[in-house]
């Protein structure tokens, strides 16, 4: 038996398999105007057809909360009604194929107002449309503009946005919702204290740091139903300790295993490990399976069920990640680019039953 196909619950919601698809940007909504932040026909077939291929859960890319929080004009958002009923024929697609939507929001915070990494990743001048960030501090990301620093009130309406978020996301018919706490992002950057030099409530310790994720994680729980899950994306290190000065040290593994207990009492139903994005200048030791391990410490430390992600490509990579207890669920990203039927092969090669989309099935055969 293949513990990669194997269903797995999360509160009420049973997910058909392990092999999920891991949140992209793809940088295609329209730019500007009432378009603005609105899924096309391109997420649709995007997605759909990774749902049509057997993924078991299928994660929307980074979706803003709010304008200003977007990494480029052509991310999605999630503030209006005309976004919230195109991400309704995404979910619903997905649905047709015994797969889960999921949806990741997100504010991209210092990170913000660039041209996308479709568009080269500069941030955006002014007249091209570039607009002023945000952060914990006035810190800039190298080569980026400073970000302002966000007043507390500020905070509080950010914080209501990724509810509101939610509320919508929920109304669209996603099944789980992830916040993304990765990447040098908003919420990471207020967690490292390479970001944070905050005076107030939000800075210095480590419970001031973690406070802006944790109240974001409350809101949005607050508006989700209890019988359904929400997941968080964490950046595990800042891959930065070993030659950072003293003060500017990074987010590390420890780090990680004691927001981990927060966020489970907080309600969050599984860790999706990532790591870095906080600095240009990080030196990650990037390979197959390279933050594996700290999925598997916050599992082994806390029991938070957890995902794995990055340089996976293999079935039997995966399958060995869950046979060994370092992660409860695989994510995918460029290899279901390429692939989008992996889960078929992947059941194929680990000898567990095929879903082909029903249309296909008495074609090719439950063996083919
Ligand atoms: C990403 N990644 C990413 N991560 C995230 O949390 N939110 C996002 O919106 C994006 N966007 C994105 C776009 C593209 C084109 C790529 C390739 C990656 C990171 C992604 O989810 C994943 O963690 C990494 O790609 C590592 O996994 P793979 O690609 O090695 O399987």
């Amino acid at each position: 038996m293949s513990a990669l196909f194997e269903p797995i619950t999360l509160r009420e919601l049973t997910i058909p398999n392990r092999v999920w698809m891991a949140p992209m940007c793809m940088y295609s909504a329209a730019g500007e105007g009432p378009e603005t932040g609105v899924a096309t026909d391109f997420h649709l077939t995007h997605l759909a057809s990774r749902a049509a291929g057997g993924t078991g859960l299928v994660i929307v890319e980074a979706t803003a909360v709010l304008p200003g929080g977007r990494i480029s004009p052509q991310d999605l958002g999630l503030w209006n009604d005309r976004q919230q009923q195109a991400l309704t024929r995404v979910t619903e697609a997905i649905r047709s194929y015994g797969s889960v939507p999921a949806i990741q929001l997100a504010h991209a915070g210092r990170k913000a107002s660039t041209a996308g990494r479709r568009g080269g990743g500069a941030p955006l001048e002014p007249d091209a449309g570039g607009w002023r960030t945000v952060g914990p501090s006035p810190l800039a990301f190298e080569g980026y503009p400073e970000p302002d620093a966000l007043s507390t009130t500020e905070i509080a309406e950010i914080v209501q946005a990724f509810a509101d978020a939610a509320r919508r996301a929920l109304a669209a018919g996603f099944q789980a919702v992830e916040v993304h706490g990765a990447h040098g992002y908003l919420v990471h950057s207020f967690l490292s204290p390479a970001a944070n030099h905050r005076t107030d409530e939000y800075g210095g310790s480590f419970e001031n740091r973690i406070r802006f994720a944790l109240e974001v994680v409350a809101a949005v729980r607050a508006v989700w139903p209890a019988e359904l899950p929400v997941l968080f994306r964490t950046s595990a290190t800042d891959w930065l300790t070993e030659d950072a000065e003293e003060e500017r040290d990074g987010w590390t593994g420890e780090d990680t295993v004691r927001l981990a207990k927060e966020l489970q009492a907080a309600g969050v139903d599984l860790l999706d490990v990532s790591t870095g994005g906080l600095t240009a200048g990080a030196r990650i030791p990037v390979a197959p399976d390279y933050q594996v391990p700290f999925a598997a410490q916050v599992r082994a430390a806390t029991g938070l069920p957890t995902g794995a992600v990055g340089l996976i490509t293999q079935p039997e990579q995966a399958e060995a990640i869950l046979a060994a207890g370092q992660a409860d669920v695989i994510l995918l990203g460029r290899e279901l680019l390429r692939t989008p039927y992996w889960p078929q092969y992947a059941a194929r090669t680990l000898g567990a039953e095929r879903r082909w989309p029903v249309q296909y099935r008495a074609v090719v055969g439950a063996d083919a």
